[in-house]
């Protein structure tokens, strides 16, 4: 009786076993978009890892934020799209010339690119690298005193600006970063920054040029009234430190200030807020990679891949070493089918054909990764892998030009900026 129970236990618990198998994931092929893009790769001879841009998507993208930003203006990421054609082609349909930069390389480059843009750091740089920025930037129309305002967080970051003025005989715009809440840094409190606005005014060659208050913490869980709730507090603050500015503006008019707010995940939050910021910060949006499939952007559509080609395909799972036999695919149908793609390992997950997974064992590799997926997964030597960044600074520098796809043609080919200057 007892040996009968223990059975149909042991039975019982492999049936529940079986039940939590993972289930198949495989469709078959690419649909008709990836297709197309595979098909546009192919034609234009990119048998290799290529960072691809949908332009109809990114237009959409632009469009959405165009009208939802309404009177403020918008100022693009540009570390989020790091590529001199990619952010002309972005303020040309956007009309802005506002971009915030966050390295050196990228502000002498964009300096020289586009001689009429308005820059704003995002973060404060190390003074011996603001020193390097003028000491490479070539002479011509862009006017660093009126078109570049370096992000001032302490009162020690002030004296190493006033210091580099002095030597150099600059006159420098500052803008003064925040904390709003994400507690990265800046000023803490109105008092501090009205230390730092009088300790800017002693000095003739500076000039303060506004306040930047990222907010991204922001996008809390809207259950509860968490998010309305942090983003009330968000306000409140920015408030408060323009109240400290306004109690000792002078003659400087409000409207002439840059009162940067927001990024890609909370621009949305601030549609019902009159006043206090008159600008937004987007860039990551415009392209959409993973990490931004969030409520706050759900009228924007993902307009970045990686397309690469399929070098090897073997049926079943070996694993170096081990034999498990079939045991792998019995457990799991995504095991069914291996292949290798040129390269990987990037901060990016297949999406194309649907169904592929990495190997938690046998590991992730640059050169050549490993895939696995089901015998639903249609997939030949030579045919193309895509992939969705999961963010797009940084991952977007990795594969030389970028290839601007409308309609599945190539209709541009952007470098992207340079690491070194
Ligand atoms: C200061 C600042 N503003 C805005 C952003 C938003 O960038 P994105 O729109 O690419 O998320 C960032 C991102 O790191 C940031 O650091």
């Amino acid at each position: 009786m007892k040996r009968r129970s223990f059975l149909l236990a042991a039975a019982g618990a492999a049936a529940g076993l079986w039940w939590l198998r993972p289930e198949n994931r495989g469709r078959g092929g690419h649909e008709a978009y990836f297709s197309e893009l595979s098909a546009a790769l192919q034609r234009e001879g990119l048998a290799r890892p290529t960072m691809i841009v949908d332009l109809d998507r990114l237009d959409a993208n632009i469009a959405a934020v165009r009208r939802a930003v309404g009177p403020r203006a918008f100022r693009i990421v540009a570390k989020s799209l790091p590529s001199a054609p990619m952010l002309e082609y972005v303020m040309a349909r956007a009309e802005t010339q506002r971009l915030m930069v966050f390295h050196q390389p990228f502000l002498n480059a964009v300096a020289a690119s586009h001689p009429g843009s308005d820059l704003l750091l995002g973060k404060p740089m190390p003074v011996i690298a603001a020193n390097r920025f003028y000491e490479r930037l070539r002479p011509g129309a862009f006017d660093p005193a009126r078109q570049l305002q370096w992000l001032i967080d302490s009162p020690e970051r002030l004296r190493q600006y006033r210091e580099l003025a002095e030597a150099r005989d600059l006159k420098l715009t500052l803008n003064v970063e925040i904390d709003v809440g994400l507690r990265r840094g800046g000023m803490g409190s109105p008092a501090d920054l009205a230390r730092m606005l009088a300790a800017i005014r002693e000095d003739p060659r500076l000039r303060f040029g506004g306040l930047m208050g990222y907010d991204a913490h922001a996008v809390l869980p809207e259950a509860l009234g968490f998010r309305a709730r942090e983003f009330e507090r968000v306000e409140a603050r920015y408030r408060g430190f323009l109240e400290a500015w306004r109690a000792q503006a002078g003659d400087q008019r409000e409207e002439d200030l840059v009162l940067n707010a927001a990024g890609s995940p909370t621009y949305r939050l601030w549609d019902d807020v009159d006043g206090l910021s008159n600008e937004l910060a987007i860039g990551s949006g415009l392209v959409k990679p993973l990490k931004f499939d969030i409520d706050t952007l759900a009228e924007h559509v993902p307009a970045l891949f990686i397309g690469t080609p399929v070098l090897k395909v073997k049926e079943g799972l070996e694993l170096p070493a081990i034999d498990m036999g079939p045991i792998h695919q019995l457990w799991d149908p995504n095991r069914a089918r291996t292949f290798f793609v040129y390269g990987g390992y990037w901060k990016a997950e297949p999406v194309s054909p649907p169904g592929l997974v990495t190997h938690p064992i046998y590991g992730r590799s640059t050169n050549q990764e490993m895939l696995n997926g089901s015998q639903q997964v249609d997939l030949a030597v030579d045919d193309t892998v895509f992939f969705r960044p999961t963010q797009s600074e940084f991952v977007m520098l990795q594969f030389g030009p970028i290839a601007a796809m409308r309609g599945g043609k190539l209709i541009d080919s952007w470098e992207p900026l340079p690491q070194v200057a």
